[in-house]
């Protein structure tokens, strides 16, 4: 990656909890890198007073950083302040505030003179439901244009997730087989172990599926099952994927809200919000038809794992597998904590003619590239804005089209099963789930770097 030269980024909202936990981190690591040169400057802007002194310590910024981090006190004033500091060829403005905002402050800091080549970049959720992320779109495209618009979604921005795409067009045994002719189902699953923390007000107004399923979820389906780009070219590869998400329909659902989940912090005593769900969708399309695709999602489930699984159809009813009982084969992506890629094949028992077992044939990032520097998914983000790179930043018409989707889902109104904390409920539309626990990470580790 080359070093970024002239550059400024100016962080609104600053004095809160992402700037302290990622996104000042991600800005230290890259200037002791080496990936951040000379002439940039960051300014973080918020609405305490505070000396630039005090807002380094407030963030706990590296001593690489100090020397051109500086602080601005609100937003009036804020261009001026940046034009003393330097003369950069690209500003960068980062939105670390909550979404209800994103409009009002669009206004706000283009009206203080940040042209429309500034670069804004906003965290999700972006909008509610479909008519909220319209607006908010056509608000923001009022001030910047659309190719200044970086919409992040931190999964795009995982070494695991960015090798789907790799998996698929720089191989030539997966493509021929990439098709409903042979794929039997798609299934991707994101458990968390833990419960909605500290999140209760923003979790209890979206569940899990606004603030999974919308967007990591749909991300990772689009990557997995779009038609090759015909350029590695941002654009073609997001249009791919629009193209894609216009053909999925969601088919069923369930939803389901952990047992005492209404008693936690700031969370509504008659909430009915989910903290699980689980959709099968279809692609309408000539590759995919006919294809289920499982999707499940879920907090305090006692397990943590982020997985997309393939499977294969049996092979048909003789030889080995005269009774029908012989395993699918499947290949299965651990995005993480594992991260790696496993593919489930049958071998022979030695000794033995008959007795046929599944073993795994393995890749592993961690272990493959031990000792290669890994970036995390905000210091990738950062880089790739600096660079005008919107490849894993996802696009407008993307947005609109998962949120499409989800909205013409049946079943929205319904109240939630009760599941127990900790436990995985068992497959409240009869999924035959790959198990995916069935990999216990032999060379596959994770990589601490990843978030
Ligand atoms: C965020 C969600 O986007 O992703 C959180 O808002 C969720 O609720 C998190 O916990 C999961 O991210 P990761 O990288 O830990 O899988």
């Amino acid at each position: 990656m080359e070093t970024v030269r002239n550059s400024a980024i100016v962080i609104i909202g600053a004095q809160g909890d992402l700037s302290r936990r990622k996104l000042v981190p991600a800005l230290c690591a890259l200037v002791t890198q080496g990936l951040i040169g000379e002439g940039c400057m960051f300014v973080g802007s918020g609405l305490d007073p505070m000396t630039d002194e005090e807002f380094r310590l407030h963030v706990n910024a590296g001593e690489d950083l100090v020397p051109i981090l500086r602080f601005h006190h609100g937003i009036k004033g804020l261009k001026k302040f940046l034009d003393s500091l330097g003369n950069f060829e690209r500003t960068i403005v980062f939105f670390s505030l909550p979404p209800s905002v994103y409009a009002e402050m669009a206004a706000a800091i283009s009206a203080e003179g940040f042209g429309p080549d500034t670069r804004i970049i906003v965290e999700k959720p972006f909008g509610y439901d479909l008519e909220s992320a319209r607006e908010l779109n056509t608000n923001l495209q009022k001030h910047f244009p659309e190719h200044n618009i970086y919409r992040i979604d931190h999964y795009l921005a995982k070494e695991a997730v960015q090798n789907l795409l790799v998996f698929r067009f720089a191989n030539t045994l997966f493509d021929p087989i990439w098709n409903s002719g042979h794929v039997e189902s798609i299934q991707i699953s994101a458990t968390e172990s833990l419960g909605v923390e500290s999140r209760g007000t923003y979790f209890d107004g979206a569940g899990v599926t606004r603030d999974m399923v919308q967007n990591h979820l749909m991300q990772m389906l689009a990557l997995l099952t779009m038609e090759a780009p015909v350029s590695l070219d941002a654009e073609d590869i997001r249009n791919q994927k629009t193209n894609v998400l216009k053909t999925m329909e969601v088919v069923r659902q369930a939803r389901g809200q952990y047992e005492g989940y209404r008693q936690e912090k700031d969370i509504s005593p008659d909430s009915d919000t989910e903290t699980f769900v689980e959709m099968e969708l279809r692609i309408r399309n000539f590759r995919w038809a006919g294809v289920p695709i499982y999707i499940r999602s879920g907090k305090a489930l006692g397990r943590k794992g982020t997985e997309i699984g393939i499977r294969f159809r049996s092979t048909p009813r003789i030889l080995y597998n005269n009774d029908g009982g012989l395993k699918a084969n499947s290949i299965v992506f651990y995005i993480q904590p594992l991260n790696g890629i496993v593919i489930n094949h049958a071998v022979k028992v030695p000794g033995s003619d008959k007795e046929i077992i599944h073993s795994q044939l393995d890749f592993s990032l961690s272990d493959e590239f031990a000792n290669a520097p890994m970036m995390d998914a905000y210091q990738r983000l950062l880089m790739d804005a600096l660079a005008g790179d919107p490849t894993l930043y996802v696009s407008a018409k993307e947005t609109e089209q998962a949120w499409t989707v989800l909205e013409n889902a049946p079943d929205v109104g319904k109240k939630p099963f009760l599941y127990r904390k900790g436990e995985m409920p068992h497959s409240p539309l009869d999924i035959d789930w790959i198990d995916f626990s069935a990999y216990k990470g032999r060379r596959c580790g994770a990589r601490p770097a990843e978030s």
